[in-house]
């Protein structure tokens, strides 16, 4: 199905290396298809880009379909959306036989090297030991970060926390992918407790990263169901950690492409996921369920905003055209912490409002079979582990910078400068138009 794709990716011919092998490069068409400028009447008669914020640039004509749909930018060993037959697969494995059944850091292990350790393996403890010690390394920089942390928006902290770090030219490539996943978990985390007026709390390296993150981000009292929410966490962070050529993992690879730090691919990546089109849809998912309230009201509700033009959020995705198979595993992942004896009242009410909303998408919309993504049940995970909504995005970063650093390297062995072309639309300056 891929290889029919229109592409611009250059041959990954060998598995993936952060420090090892050439480029290989191959000649990348274009990925615009004109070959001269139009004329301004014609620009006009172009289909609309989305419109612009008040006061930003005007909107313009986009080229065809827009948003390199179905584009093939880069071959890959990492993961693979099947968006017909509902499939993800992460180096082999599908998610299903991975969310719940492996930890994140196992999940690193697996995008970083290839190689899925079993918990307790010798690699599986090493690696567990060496990403807390670099949870440490990053509390110990939080007094650097000026006042990044102040931020009223946790991506915004996180965006501004990153950029002051310094990456040394001899920084290698697994203690950059430790280091910065470490400090998107301790950073998210001290955001969230002076978000709440409360001091950060000190990393705790011999726990897990999904159980360490949970304990730094939320209150500090003690939960008799600590380990059950902390596995519900590592649920999500493993689904989450990779999903192919994501608008912000393509974000990190453009920035790879053109030889840049890992620091400044995973800022730009940050700034990707930030919008509520991409990372940014949880928060307003769970706000959708809290003025729904109860099933009763969902289809009225849903009916007034499909009639106003607005979106569903959590509902529709670019690449599948059937249900995301993530919200499956979430949502069997939040009933495992319900069995543990954590409630989670949101759930029903999240099926029932996905049933409206998928019918009602059918109905509004029947050319473009739209369904639940993952936002939808990540909204209700988190919710249920105990995270605040305004920590969601940050949340979904602490999962994905695994896969934005395996995509980083995997660019930087194989891939060639990402520079694609624009369709000029605009007017022509007098004189002679070229022929
Ligand atoms: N609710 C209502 N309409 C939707 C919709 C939704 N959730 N998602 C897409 N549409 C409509 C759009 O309004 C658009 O209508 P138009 O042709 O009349 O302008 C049409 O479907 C195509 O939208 P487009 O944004 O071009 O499609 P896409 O395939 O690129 O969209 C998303 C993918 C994810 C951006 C889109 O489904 C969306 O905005 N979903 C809600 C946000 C969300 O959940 N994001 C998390 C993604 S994991």
């Amino acid at each position: 199905m891929m290889s029919a794709m229109p592409t611009i990716a250059p041959a990954l011919a060998a598995p993936s290396s952060a420090s090892s092998g050439s480029p290989t490069v191959s000649t990348a068409p274009t990925v615009s298809t004109a070959s001269k400028a139009p004329t301004a009447a014609a620009a006009a008669a172009l289909p609309k880009g989305p419109a612009a914020p008040a006061g930003g640039i005007e909107p313009q004509p986009a080229a065809g379909p827009g948003g390199l749909e179905g584009i093939v930018v880069a071959d890959t060993l990492l993961s693979d959306v099947d968006g017909e037959r509902g499939r993800l697969v992460v180096r082999g494995h599908d998610v299903e036989d991975l969310t719940g059944r492996c930890d994140f850091e196992a999940m690193c292990a697996l995008l970083w090297t290839g190689e899925l350790p079993a918990a307790g393996e010798a690699k599986h403890a090493a690696l567990r030991a060496a990403l807390g010690q670099a949870r440490l390394r990053a509390w110990q920089r939080l007094p650097s970060l000026g006042d990044a942390l102040a931020a009223d928006d946790a991506m915004e902290a996180l965006r501004a926390a990153l950029a002051h770090w310094r990456c040394p030219a001899t920084m290698d490539a697994a203690t950059a992918r430790l280091d910065l996943s470490a400090a998107m978990a301790v950073f998210a985390a001290a955001w969230a407790r002076r978000h709440h007026g409360e001091p950060p709390l000190r990393p705790d390296a011999t726990l897990g990263h999904a159980a360490d993150f949970l304990r730094m981000a939320a209150s500090g009292s003690a939960d008799p169901f600590a380990a059950a929410r902390a596995a519900a966490l590592d649920a999500y962070l493993v689904t989450a950690a990779d999903h192919g050529m994501n608008a912000s993992t393509f974000t990190a690879r453009v920035v790879a492409s053109t030889q840049s730090d890992a620091v400044s691919a995973v800022v730009a990546a940050l700034g990707a996921l930030k919008g509520p089109l991409h990372g940014g849809a949880p928060g307003p998912v769970l706000a959708m369920l809290d003025a729904i309230g109860e099933p009763a009201n969902a289809a009225p509700w849903i009916a007034k905003r499909l009639a106003a033009g607005e979106r569903i959020m959590g509902m529709g995705h670019r690449v599948y055209r059937v249900r995301d198979p993530r919200a499956a595993v979430l949502e069997a992942a939040v009933e495992r912490l319900q069995a543990a004896g954590v409630a989670s009242p949101r759930l029903a009410l999240a099926r029932a409002v996905e049933a409206v909303a998928t019918a009602s998408l059918r109905e509004h919309r029947p050319e473009r079979r739209m369904a639940a993504n993952v936002e939808f049940y990540t909204a209700v995970i988190l919710d249920a582990v105990g995270l605040p909504h305004e920590l969601f995005t940050a949340t979904f970063a602490v999962a994905r910078v695994a896969g934005w650093l395996a995509h980083y390297d995997e660019q930087r062995a194989h891939g060639r400068l990402i520079r694609p072309a624009s369709r000029y639309v605009g007017a022509l300056p007098p004189g002679p138009q070229a022929a």
